[in-house]
């Protein structure tokens, strides 16, 4: 029976690049995926900018934009990194879109119609200088617990306390250093504990749908204390302006919380790219065959398996049937942190050489169906492609092939031989076992299993030596079989490792010269077929490659800046005459052709526009400078460059010896500074 899917990702948040965790969720869904299409499964799979909340709006008055201009460069952003690791949503939309607004209004119109809203007095810390109330992550403070200085408004970081901000000792705002004032107001509240959300989300939550771990873990919130009361409370969906999200009806000055337009945005998603297709959702979605998929990290389980599912229930829509939820991305065993030189940036792994496919493969023979963490380990990724991926199953390729193409003109035999046809029909057998590690998203599994298969087919080539079959005379059909069996075998293994490796299988599919493959094809023979001329399908990963895409530690340790000398000394005079000034990165961009530069717009405060080449594109992604403020000589005189002309130099410390200390560091002023001003 064909399956109808609707599949998103968490939508991320549209305030920066994505970070190699990402990327890990979106190859996961999207090997999921593909495996469903193989399958002749219908699969929608979309995902949107997560674009509201107070810190969007607040990056964004920093960077001098509104937060539509904001989000708008960080959307643009997005297509490099889906397409550089073959990432293939169908759509990919906005939370600020019309369509989001029109579904939360709805969605929240349907709770109130059903009595699940209320409206209570909060009282929350104000910053009367900014006159706005602060979101916890914006007060800051002595721990009320260990009295740490410097704490953030909801937890301790030192002790690990949780409290509320108003608990604080001498709270700050972070945004203007303002002491901030107790005010009350009206927040709208979700009532949770209704009974209704109460019987329902427990049946929900426990019924078999969630991963075993993740059921335990949401099952705490349905104990009951000596009353009968559960731990489940009703959730606060308001806050006052200024904020930058989605109106409460009827309620002005009043927006919901970025956590409650967040979900609805995976319904617009599929709204939007069902609209442009003139398909109708609400028919969609009344379909009971369908399928609603959500793939999650283990950080936003509360918000996809209570509130989402109740929003929607009381709505009157539909419920998401499953909520694949994975664990975090670990490098060398340790959270990710680029103050320690751990941190990957994708965009650099693009930008080095690096094949997107091994970090596709990589991450899916280290996943499994359970919330367990992964960790990304330069030795393991190295041996794991070079072994596994290149040195068994890409090598059956390049055994036959050459063969085939000098002494048979490329044409497979049919006959193939007791002991190949034995070979190839034990593999065309473990076609349902691993669709199905795929499927329940065992990946690693999978990958083992075809691993195993590759191992026998290897033992094959090994045990026929087609390299002393073609020095013998009268071998000629035999060395013909054997060939062909390889190549026979090195599709059906294609097949299974696609959903992993897309565009590797699309470059296997026309060296043999046959169209997209679909799972089912396992179970067929080319025959008499002549494939294509071989050309190497994947390079081995040169660990070298991989020590240049760990970011460097911003202060190298050792050896000591490269033992440059001061400069002769000049007078005041001589500094003078170098007009430094703050400047406002407005665009950033890569320049096609160059892997060193970026171009950058940027705003002097002189009333016009300055375009710069800066060589720091290793070490920056565009959308990472975009909106800073940084340093340039403002008076130098216009150079002349390949690419355009430069009209001025930004700032950037590196250490004299390159190769020793590697890489470029942009200069940023300390708060406060603004576009034009002078420094001296
Ligand atoms: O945690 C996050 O990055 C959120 N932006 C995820 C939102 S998922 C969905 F609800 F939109
Ligand atoms: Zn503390």
């Amino acid at each position: 029976m064909t399956r109808k899917l609707f599949v998103t990702t968490a939508l991320p948040y549209a305030n920066a690049g994505f970070h190699v965790g990402h990327m890990m969720e979106y190859i996961q869904a999207d090997t999921w995926v593909r495996l469903q299409r193989m399958l002749g499964h219908e699969v929608h799979f979309v995902c949107a900018d997560d674009a509201h909340g107070a810190p969007i709006m607040i990056a964004a008055e920093k960077a001098g934009q509104t937060p539509q201009q904001f989000v708008a460069t960080i959307a643009a952003g997005r297509q490099k990194y889906l397409d550089g690791f073959h990432i293939a949503f169908d759509n990919w939309h906005s939370t600020d879109a019309p369509e989001n607004h029109a579904l939360a209004q709805d969605i929240y119109r349907a709770l109130r119609r059903n009595e699940l809203i209320e409206v209570r007095e909060v009282e929350q810390f104000f910053d009367p200088e900014k006159g706005m109330f602060l979101p916890d992550r914006f007060i800051k403070g002595e721990c009320p617990n260990c009295g740490a200085k410097d704490q953030y408004g909801d937890n301790c970081e030192v002790c690990g306390a949780v409290y509320a901000p108003t608990d604080l000792k001498n709270p700050v705002s972070a945004l203007t250093g303002a002491t901030p004032v107790l005010r009350t107001s009206e927040h709208f509240f979700f009532k949770l504990s209704d009974p209704r959300c109460v019987e329902f989300l427990e049946n929900w939550t426990q019924d078999g749908r969630l991963q075993p771990e993740v059921a335990n873990k949401v099952r705490e919130w349905f104990k009951r204390d000596e009353d009968g009361k559960v731990g489940l409370g009703d959730w606060d969906i308001s806050r006052d302006a200024p904020y930058f999200g989605i109106q409460i009806p009827d309620a002005p000055g009043k927006y919901f919380y970025v956590w409650l337009d967040a979900p609805v945005g995976y319904l617009a998603s599929l709204k939007n790219l069902f609209d442009r297709r003139g398909v109708d959702m609400d028919a969609y979605l009344a379909d009971p065959a369908v399928e609603q998929v959500h793939f999650i990290g283990k950080d936003i389980v509360t918000f996809h398996t209570l509130f989402w599912p109740a929003m929607l229930k009381f709505s009157g829509r539909k419920v998401p049937d499953r909520i694949h939820v994975h664990g975090h991305l670990t490098v060398s065993g340790e959270k990710m942190s680029k103050s320690r030189g751990t941190g990957i940036s994708p965009l650099k792994y693009l930008e080095l050489g690096l094949n997107a496919e091994w970090l596709r493969y990589y991450i899916c023979a280290k996943l499994n169906a359970r919330v367990e963490d992964l960790d990304f380990n330069p030795d393991d990724f190295v041996a794991r492609v070079n072994s596994d991926l290149v040195g068994k199953y890409i090598n059956i390729a390049s055994r036959a092939a050459g063969f085939l193409h000098k002494r048979f003109a490329g044409r497979l035999s049919a006959d193939l031989g007791v002991e190949g046809r034995v070979l190839l029909d034990g593999l065309r057998a473990h076609a349902a076992t691993v669709a199905a590690h795929w499927d329940e998203r065992e990946f690693g599994k999978a990958l083992r299993e075809v691993m195993l298969l590759a191992d026998r087919v290897n033992e094959f080539v090994d045990r026929h030596k087609p390299w002393e079959l073609t020095k013998q005379p009268g071998m000629d059909a035999a060395l013909h079989d054997v060939c062909s069996v390889c190549i026979e075998a090195f599709r059906v293994l294609t097949i299974y490792l696609k959903p992993a490796l897309p565009a590797l299988a699309a470059q296997v599919e026309a060296f043999l010269q046959v169209p997209a493959m679909q799972w089912a094809d396992a179970q067929r023979s080319l025959g008499h077929h002549s494939i294509g001329e071989y050309k190497h399908l994947m390079q081995r990963v040169d660990p070298k490659q991989l020590d240049a895409l760990f970011e460097p530690p911003p202060a190298p340790a050792a050896p000591p800046p490269g033992g440059e000398e001061i400069a002769p000394e000049i007078g005041i005079a001589d500094f003078a005459k170098v007009d430094v000034r703050i400047a406002r990165i407005v665009k950033a961009e890569a320049v096609e052709g160059s892997t060193k530069l970026l171009r950058l717009t940027l705003d002097a405060g002189e009333g016009r526009l300055r375009n710069v080449f800066s060589g720091i594109a290793m070490n920056y992604a565009p959308e990472q400078l975009t909106g800073k403020l940084t340093v340039m000589v403002a008076n130098l005189a216009p150079r002349k460059m390949k690419f355009g002309v430069s009209e001025g130099m930004v700032l950037a410390a590196s250490d004299a010896d390159e190769k020793a200390n590697p890489g470029v560091f942009v200069l940023e002023p300390f708060p406060g500074a603004v576009p034009g001003m002078r420094v001296r």
